[in-house]
């Protein structure tokens, strides 16, 4: 051979080298994530081992471990997991089917040495897919949702998981507050009390976006595995100028107007109260018959859920602060309740809550924030 021809042949080796080692990049780095998941999740609240501790333990809650311990650990989740793809979204059971017991919830890890956070293993195997896609199963609060991807993972937790509750009903006949994880149910429409939710009333936010909260709180947000959405996360869809204050400031004009007229009808009947079973937000302890004069109340510093009931912090003149449960406010010791379950502020509260907790200010789907908090006002003219 020429000298010239191993010169070509050189120079066409080395051209097919070099496209190897770029489809191998390439092929690595879509197997890569972005980032370091590990050290993403860490910073996140999903690592928070101290939560799981508290209400996913048979030292700390008993057999109601088996209630929180579903979606405050690992271990809970993937016990509970068949059992709710197989339809029942209920608390924890044995395999037999028989309720949890404090034994079998020991075996499963639910202990203060053993217990995990919202682990690695808990959204997803070692395939890194999401553990459920698509169709959620029926959640505890009382709904599926269809088609929303990656999402359906998400929303098995992130639900108010009391159920499905009626939205025109006279007398919901409990105190019970949506849970802190009001997400699913905001993003779908859904248990909003004065405001028809049997109509289809769920975000583009939730059906268009491919994956739902993965889509903003991973793919386009900021730390991957944090679940933090970008500031600027509208712009992606929306283009520069949408903001989120575009939204959130509208949701909370309306918020600060729902407890204004919640604040109204409670100290319209003030001078009512004689007696509260007063609530230790440092202990988690309660006092029960503990004198309060209503006449004393100043303010509804706060609504809020206390230990999953509908509650008030009351400011009173001589500054001091007074939680209370919304059922456990009477006129005289073993009286008259001041404010019963079919009282409307008690529907204007779980609304209010709805609304708070899931914790957007109405990004998530903006039109139903927006008509709960102008159907409770209307409610409470
Ligand atoms: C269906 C799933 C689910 C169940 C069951 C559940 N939780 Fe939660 N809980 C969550 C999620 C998700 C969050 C996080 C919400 C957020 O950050 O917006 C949360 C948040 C909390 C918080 C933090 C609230 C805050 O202000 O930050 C407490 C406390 C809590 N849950 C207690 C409990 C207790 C006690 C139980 C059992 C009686 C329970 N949870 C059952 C899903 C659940
Ligand atoms: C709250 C649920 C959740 C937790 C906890 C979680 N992941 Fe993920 N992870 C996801 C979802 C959802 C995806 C799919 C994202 C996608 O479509 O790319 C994913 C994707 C991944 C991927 C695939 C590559 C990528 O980013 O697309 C890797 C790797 C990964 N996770 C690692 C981890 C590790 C390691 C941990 C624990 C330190 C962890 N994940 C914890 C939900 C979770
Ligand atoms: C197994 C139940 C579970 C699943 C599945 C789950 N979460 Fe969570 N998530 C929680 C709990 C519990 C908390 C609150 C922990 C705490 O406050 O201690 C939380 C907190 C959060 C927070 C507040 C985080 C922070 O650090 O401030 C966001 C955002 C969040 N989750 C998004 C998601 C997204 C997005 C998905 C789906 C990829 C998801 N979660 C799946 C249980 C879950
Ligand atoms: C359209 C994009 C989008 C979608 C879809 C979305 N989120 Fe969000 N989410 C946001 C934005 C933006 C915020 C507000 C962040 C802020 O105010 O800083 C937020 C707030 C939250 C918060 C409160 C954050 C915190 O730190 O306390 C949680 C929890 C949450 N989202 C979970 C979810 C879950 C679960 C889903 C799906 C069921 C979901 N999100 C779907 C954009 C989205
Ligand atoms: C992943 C894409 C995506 C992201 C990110 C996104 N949106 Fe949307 N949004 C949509 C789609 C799709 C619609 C429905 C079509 C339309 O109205 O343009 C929509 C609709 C809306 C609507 C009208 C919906 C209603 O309920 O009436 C508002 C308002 C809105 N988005 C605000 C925001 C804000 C604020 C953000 C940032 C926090 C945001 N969006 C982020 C895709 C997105």
């Amino acid at each position: 051979m020429r000298q010239r021809s191993y010169l070509k042949l050189f120079a066409i080796c080395g051209i097919l080298f070099f496209f190897a080692i770029v489809l191998t990049l390439e092929r690595s780095s879509a197997a890569v994530p972005q980032g370091n998941p590990a050290a993403e999740w860490t910073r996140s609240k999903h690592a928070n081992r101290e939560r799981a501790v508290a209400e996913a333990t048979v030292e700390n809650r008993g057999t109601t471990a088996a209630h929180c311990g579903r979606c405050h650990s690992e271990q809970g989740f993937l016990a509970w997991l068949p059992q709710l793809l197989a339809g029942d979204s209920g608390l924890i059971k044995k395999p037999d089917g028989t309720a949890a017991d404090v034994e079998y919830l020991r075996s499963l890890g639910l202990t203060v040495d053993r217990v995990r956070p919202i682990t690695c293993q808990t959204c997803h195997g070692d395939d890194f897919e999401p553990r459920i896609r698509d169709n959620t199963p029926m959640l505890p609060a009382g709904f599926e949702a269809w088609a929303v991807g990656e999402g359906a993972l998400c929303m098995t937790c992130h639900n108010t998981r009391n159920g499905r509750i009626q939205w025109d009903t006279a007398d919901p006949g409990r105190y019970t507050a949506p849970h802190e994880s009001a997400q699913a149910d905001v993003l779908m429409g859904k248990n909003s009390f004065f405001l028809n939710d049997t109509v289809d009333r769920a975000s583009a936010h939730a059906l268009f976006t491919s994956d739902s909260c993965v889509t903003c709180h991973l793919t386009l947000g900021k730390d991957g595995h944090t679940f933090k959405p970008s500031e600027t996360v509208c712009a992606n869809c929306h283009g520069p100028s949408m903001t989120i204050q575009f939204v959130q400031k509208p949701i909370e004009t309306l918020l600060t107007q729902v407890k204004a007229a919640i604040e109204r009808r409670v100290l319209a009947v003030r001078d009512q109260i004689g007696v509260v079973r007063k609530w230790d937000p440092a202990t988690g302890q309660y006092t029960d018959n503990f004198p309060l004069d209503g006449k004393q109340i100043t303010k509804v510093a706060e609504i809020l859920s206390i230990q999953g009931q509908i509650g008030f912090r009351f400011s009173l003149t001589d500054g001091r602060e007074i939680y209370a449960r919304a059922g456990e406010i009477w006129d005289t010791p073993g009286g008259r309740r001041i404010f019963a379950t079919s009282d409307p502020i008690i529907r204007a509260c779980w609304n209010y809550l709805l609304i708070e907790h899931d914790g957007s200010l109405g990004v998530h789907n903006p039109s139903f924030a927006r008509d709960v908090l102008t159907a409770t006002l209307n409610a409470l003219r």
